[in-house]
């Protein structure tokens, strides 16, 4: 097992497509990390220059203590799990996760030894005599990761490797691979464009947008202090709401005003924010923090509202709300709450649960220290 690490890593194709931008990330020796973000934004191009698929443009890709820019592939000991599982048709499940460990000239004993665990681990032992065709989609993904397992390398890398699963088994699939890591802990490298995923899998997550890390940190971390607002946007079903307004000082206090409403900022944030009075700014609003109704005596923070769309998922409901401005923002309410359609409704945005950005798709986030 070995840390990963990545300085100031870069990859130019053709001489002027920058698909990855000077990115620098430590993966630690046992850690599972995810690498999410939109697709096209640099992910499965990092992770093939891990692997040693795509040359690195500049800068240094380490795996243990070695750097490993003129590592051939398979002098990496690390093993990589596809979107597409790359297995072999003609040979059986056996003999697909034998097939690294031939090449590499094990004896025959080790061999059935690796596999026959591996299949244990994995619950495929009854599929070792079938042929890829007759395995349903999330065996095939388990033979893939068992073909992996048996290499028993530094680092597993996996690009997108549930994305061809329906959703039930994917959720399935995504807790076998969290109670794997969980036994194994071989340091992983998960790419994903999924953000549930991301959360769920990930010990840390990386976020990348057009070829650059925009913020490495826990799941809990990046959702609640996302640094800017590419990030917030990213994280989270249904996502953050966001607004266009300006901050102004009224009376001695900070307040987000739009043409619709108005929403007052702590003392903190003013102090903070002084400067940025009577600019334009972005507010962020989780769906969660959004109540139907205001508190006793609270008149600030209200927005009259039109309820547009209901959507009940049974734990929760998330309505669709229109502002006078014709703004639209989602909140997530508890379904024994009653809302209608064309309801007219003044809800409340709970006392500094939000997130002011500069304008722009990666404005950073100003509320954070
Ligand atoms: N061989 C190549 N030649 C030229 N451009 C490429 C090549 N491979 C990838 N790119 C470009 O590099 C950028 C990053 O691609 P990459 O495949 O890493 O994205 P991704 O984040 O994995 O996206 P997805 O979620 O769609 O898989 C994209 O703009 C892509 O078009
Ligand atoms: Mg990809």
């Amino acid at each position: 097992m070995a840390k990963v690490l990545l300085e100031n890593v870069t990859k130019i194709f053709d001489g002027d497509v920058i698909a990855v931008d000077k990115v620098n990330l430590e993966i630690n020796d046992r850690e599972f990390m995810v690498i999410v973000g939109p697709s096209g934004c640099g992910k499965t191009t990092t992770l093939r220059m891990i692997a040693g698929l795509e040359d690195v443009t500049e800068g240094k890709v380490s795996i243990g203590d070695n750097v490993v820019n003129d590592v051939l592939p398979k002098d990496r000991n690390i093993a990589m799990v596809f979107q597409n599982y790359a297995l072999y048709p003609h040979m059986t499940v056996f003999q697909n996760m034998a097939f690294g460990l031939k090449l590499r000239k094990f004896p025959k004993a080790e061999i059935k030894k690796r596999v026959e665990d591996a299949a244990e681990l994995l619950g495929i032992g009854e599929l070792l005599k079938r042929k890829p065709k007759a395995l349903s989609g999330g065996q095939r993904q388990r033979v893939a990761v068992g073909r992996a397992i048996v290499r028993n390398p530094a680092a597993f890398l996996f690009d997108e490797p549930l994305s061809n699963l329906d959703a039930k088994l994917r959720v399935t699939m995504r807790a076998e691979l969290k109670s794997l890591h969980h036994r194994l802990k071989t340091t992983s490298i998960y790419v994903t464009h999924d953000q549930a995923e991301a959360m769920t899998l990930g010990d840390r997550i990386c976020v990348m947008y057009k070829g650059l890390v925009q913020q490495v940190d826990t799941p809990l971390e990046v959702y609640n202090k996302p640094v800017n607002r590419f990030v917030a946007g990213f994280l989270g079903t249904p996502p953050m709401n966001l607004f266009d307004g300006q901050l102004e000082l009224k009376n001695g206090d900070m307040y987000f005003v739009n043409s619709a409403f108005q929403v007052k900022c702590s003392q903190s944030v003013k102090q903070k924010l002084s400067e940025y009075s009577g600019k334009n700014v972005v507010l962020g609003v989780r769906p969660e923090n959004i109540t139907m109704t205001p508190p006793q005596g609270q008149t600030e923070n209200i927005i009259e509202s039109t309820v547009e769309v209901i959507e009940p998922l049974g734990d929760r409901v998330e309505v669709y709300f229109s502002t006078k401005n014709n703004d639209r923002f989602i909140a997530s309410i508890d379904p024994d709450i009653p809302v209608k359609i064309e309801d007219k409704m003044n809800v409340y945005i709970n006392a500094d649960k939000f997130d002011l950005f500069e304008p722009g798709d990666t404005g950073k986030n100003l509320t954070l220290a």
